[in-house]
């Protein structure tokens, strides 16, 4: 997490390194600060633990042709203005920091034992006395010194106040990329904050050291050989980060699924496993299929989980990242392994991948929503979801577009197997093209989500129950109501409600039913009567032909038809809409939740 922008130009940098900022504010904004050196070459720092339009008013006035800034995830030390980044080494070094140094204590100690202080409890702070501590005159070679002094993920970007005019950055485990513009040179953890600014990007690799001027470049791998990282065209700055008329990104983000997913179904001209960039061995030839993903992404993946094992009849194990990665699990050669992840920098996501490799699973698809992420680049197969810029935390166009893409792997797998008639696969397909006026009726549900809504807002618990694979639908509601308006909110498998949870359905619990028209449908209902049976109030989404009506104490939304396979992807839309209006009316910060970032690039 935590977002970082370094500028060396022949211009005033400090509104592009603002503006630059505020485009990354998805990735944590805990505080912010930016250091520059000024026209008498001293560093000028400015530090908040506001938001960067407060940062901006600080720097009002503010000119200079070199700058970092960053915007915080808090790790080590709250969020406090001492511990905001840029941290200062001795007045003459600026560094900003995304990531955690692993070995912070062991240096520290040394650091205090040479005579340095520490101002904050950062962990950052170790490395800008590191870098102060080695540098003799040369900053990117201090730079690279320090670097191999640090163990952990991190990605930095460092000032010195003798040497105007540069910026030196160094990745290991976090990303960052190099910019090119008319007249300077950019670094920053994603390309979105460069857009408008730069005609290239490179991805630097890790371990890379980078050294920016106005003029030139300079990279160096983790050997210390100089490097030349391959430089991407960038498009003009589409503004996809404007909010146009919505009140927020999470709102515009939701109504744009429609769009996203049809773009993301253009890349279907014939399903084969060109789709995903392959030759036809590496899918046909997989005996399982293992989907490692965190969050959001994960409950996708464990609805891909069903339709992978009805298509394709491949068995499916889908595991949370982190969980997977310590696990002494027993490795199948023969397995497909698939990374689902919006971002494709998430640290617990890329690590279980990498892990999976150690373990001989070298046959691994990455199902990603930014092309140049390190998740993209390190799997051999790949499918980009094309739900374009997602800035609001909570996920909602990008696990639309991760199921469309997931569903297309289980048609790929499936006709690779020979399960799939031709009549059949047309069938889904042509459904697959009905999903963006699917995803059009589902929104149309708002107005009355928005009542559901105004119930839920003086609520503090709520239970979502489903079945098959609309249980997934149900944990990704729980997750998008607690994650923006701060209800503790679980879910479970409708089955499992009389196990135990069924304890805590009172008339102050509402409990939200996922309930489409499918084969286990009577069971559900079933379970809705133990609910209304012990006051509870149910709040049921289901869809054409169930026969559920609004009555007392049950109120019923309905979407106009059954959706079959795809049913997941229009259901979660009203759920989305309900944490959203809830949120709304609790007066949360919709699009920054507390204590969230974007993209977890921390294990
Ligand atoms: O970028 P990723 O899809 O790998 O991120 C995974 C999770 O961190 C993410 O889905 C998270 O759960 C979202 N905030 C959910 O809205």
């Amino acid at each position: 997490m935590c977002g970082i922008v370094g500028a060396a130009a022949r211009h005033n940098v400090a509104p592009m390194l603002l503006e630059g900022l505020q485009r990354l504010e998805y990735r944590g904004y805990d505080s912010c600060g930016l250091a520059a050196i000024d026209a008498t070459g001293s560093i000028r720092r400015l530090r908040t633990v506001k938001r960067v339009a407060d940062l901006r008013a600080q720097a009002a006035g503010l000119e200079a042709f070199t700058g970092i800034c960053h915007t915080r995830w808090a790790t080590h030390g709250a969020p406090a203005t001492h511990n905001a980044h840029p941290i200062v080494s001795r007045e003459v070094v600026a560094l900003v920091h995304n990531g955690i140094i692993e070995n912070h204590e062991e240096l520290r100690a040394e650091l205090r034992a040479a005579g340095y202080t520490f101002d904050s409890q950062t962990d950052t702070e170790v490395i800008a006395h590191l870098v102060q501590s080695l540098y003799q005159g040369d900053l990117f070679a201090a730079v690279r010194l320090a670097r191999q002094r640090l163990r952990g993920a991190y990605a930095i970007a460092v000032v010195h106040a003798r040497e105007p005019g540069v910026v030196v950055g160094a990745r290991a485990g976090s990303p960052l990329v190099l910019g090119e513009g008319t007249d300077g040179h950019y670094i920053a953890s994603d390309a979105l904050a460069l857009a408008g600014n730069v005609e290239r990007v490179a991805y630097l690799e890790e371990g890379d050291v980078v050294r920016i001027a106005p003029e030139s470049t300079e990279v160096v791998d983790a050997l210390g050989r100089p490097a030349a990282r391959e430089w991407h065209a960038v498009a003009a700055y589409s503004g996809a980060t404007e909010l146009g008329p919505y009140r927020h990104y999470m709102q515009k983000e939701i109504f744009e699924q429609p769009r996203a997913v049809s773009d993301t179904l253009e890349s279907i001209k014939v399903i084969g496993s060109h789709l995903f960039g392959d030759t036809l061995e590496q899918l046909a030839g997989a005996r399982r299929v293992l989907i490692l993903a965190c969050g959001t992404s994960h409950y996708a993946s464990a609805v891909a989980r069903h339709w992978i094992e009805s298509l394709a009849r491949i068995p499916v194990d889908v595991e949370v990242a982190s969980e997977y990665r310590t696990r002494d699990s027993i490795p199948d050669a023969d397995t497909l392994v698939v990374g689902v992840s919006q971002s494709g920098e998430t640290a617990d996501t890329l690590a279980a991948l990498r892990h999976a490799r150690t373990l001989g699973m070298a046959r691994q698809l990455a199902i990603c929503n930014v092309e140049g992420s390190a998740m993209m680049r390190e799997c051999g197969l790949r499918f980009a979801t094309r739900a374009g810029v997602e800035i609001g935390v909570a996920s909602t166009k990008a696990f639309t577009t991760q199921l469309v893409g997931l569903f297309l792997l289980a048609l790929t797998l499936a006709a690779l197997r020979g399960r799939l008639t031709e009549a059949e696969l047309q069938q889904h397909l042509h459904d697959l093209r009905h999903l963006p006026a699917a995803l059009q009726a589902a929104l149309a549900t708002e107005p009355q989500i928005i009542s559901w809504a105004e119930a839920f807002t003086r609520k503090e618990h709520a239970l979502f129950l489903g079945r098959g694979m609309h249980f997934p639908i149900a944990q990704e509601g729980a997750l998008k109501l607690k994650e923006i308006s701060y209800i503790h909110a679980e879910a479970y498998p409708a089955g499992e409600l009389k196990h135990g949870p069924l304890a805590l359905v009172t008339d102050a619990m509402p409990v939200v039913v996922v309930a489409p028209n499918d084969a286990l449908l009577d069971k559900l209902k079933s379970n809705l009567q133990e609910v209304r049976a012990r006051g509870g109030e149910l709040y049921v989404l289901t869809d054409a032909g169930t026969r559920i009506d609004s009555s007392e104490g049950v109120h019923v939304i309905r979407l106009p038809e059954h959706y079959g396979l795809l049913s997941p992807i229009a259901h979660v839309v009203p759920l989305q809409l309900l944490a959203y209006h809830t949120a709304v009316a609790r007066g949360t910060d919709v699009d920054k939740p507390r204590n969230l970032a974007k993209s977890v690039t921390v294990e």
